[in-house]
């Protein structure tokens, strides 16, 4: 019956909901037009052919729809998929296990995939080119190698660093893309999406205000409208209208550039302690409390792009634009 179908978003948790609003098909998909382009081409030809698609590595910051896209490459063969990620392989057992439980044509997703040990890593190589798994049997003294015939598969890995693939790894992808930040455009229309999904209403302005401060990024886009209805609902009448949207930013200490909190910390501290830079990546983090791969892959890449940081041979420095959108006055070295 129509009823059960009928989610009770309300009752559901981020989660849940994050798995309901990713798009299914590549259709649905918005952005990253020339990936997109690509894939729907090679999943086409692998098709036609009727051969496992190649190997796929995407990457790019986080929240920019890796996870999705994997989803959508599996639904788009229509085939199974399995999943994993770098960090929870932690024995050579582990992923033999994964690769042994394969059936013909699956598509194995495995995210951040640069966390994997090197000699885990390894394994993947006759994996991926002859769909072949060496392993050693046996214990010291006594060992044997033995070859195990795979299923012809599809593995996709997604990674935020594809400087930190060790180059044997990353040339066994056939396809290498990378995913850009989205346009102000794209993120209205995903956030106009996944309102539809929700069963929410939201301004056309409150859905180009949202756009606008996410960072070029899908899932913070989706996030701050989860916490923009719940202030709709709360605060206001339930409908999303650019002021409320715009209170609701404001409180959630989100500026009208997306900057947050640890945004506008690092700047800050290159500007305030550093006097505008340059200052190496290892102390700049550390006067603000994060790690320094958490600053390079999570907060960097857009301070890059927006251009208020600099990347120099000596270090980070904060442009002017960083000193006009901080209102702060550049002073005189
Ligand atoms: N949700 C997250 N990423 C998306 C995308 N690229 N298109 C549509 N919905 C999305």
């Amino acid at each position: 019956m129509e009823e059960n179908v009928i989610k009770n978003y309300e009752l559901m948790n981020d989660n849940e909901i994050d798995n309901t609003i990713r798009p299914e098909t590549i259709e649905e998909y918005i952005g990253q037009k020339e990936v997109k382009e690509n894939i729907q081409i090679f999943v086409k030809a692998a098709k036609m052919r009727n051969e496992p698609l190649d190997h796929v590595l995407l990457y790019g910051s986080p929240g920019l729809g890796k996870t999705t896209l994997a989803f959508i490459i599996a639904h788009e063969l229509g085939s199974n998929i399995k999943t994993a990620s770098g960090p929870s392989i932690e024995k050579s057992g582990d992923l033999a296990a994964i690769l042994s439980s394969l059936e013909p044509g699956d598509v194995l997703f495995i995210d951040e995939i640069h966390r994997m040990p090197r000699y885990i890593e390894e394994i993947l190589y006759p994996a991926m080119e002859d769909f072949s798994l060496d392993i050693i049997v046996g214990s010291e003294g006594n060992s044997r190698n033995i070859k195990i015939d795979l299923p012809p598969f599809t593995l996709v890995g997604a990674t935020t660093r594809a400087g930190d693939l060790s180059s044997p790894l990353r040339d066994r992808f056939g396809i290498v893309s990378k995913l850009q930040f989205y346009t102000v455009e794209e993120l209205t229309q995903i956030v106009k999406r996944t309102a539809r999904v929700l069963n929410t209403t939201i301004d056309d302005d409150a859905a180009v205000e949202l756009a606008k401060r996410s960072r070029g990024t899908p899932r913070i886009a989706n996030r701050l409208l989860k916490r923009v209805r719940d202030f709709a609902l709360v605060v206001g009448t339930g409908e999303i209208t650019k002021e409320i949207t715009e209170e609701a930013l404001d409180r959630l200490k989100v500026d009208n550039m997306g900057l947050n909190d640890t945004d506008h910390q690092l700047l800050l501290a290159i500007i305030n302690r550093f006097n505008g830079g340059p200052v190496g990546i290892e102390a700049l983090s550390s006067s603000i409390g994060e790690e320094v791969t958490t600053v390079e892959d999570v907060y960097e890449p857009f301070l890059l792009q927006s251009g208020l940081l600099k990347r120099t041979a000596r270090g980070r420095v904060a442009t002017d634009k960083a000193y006009t959108a901080l209102g702060i006055e550049r002073s005189k070295k």
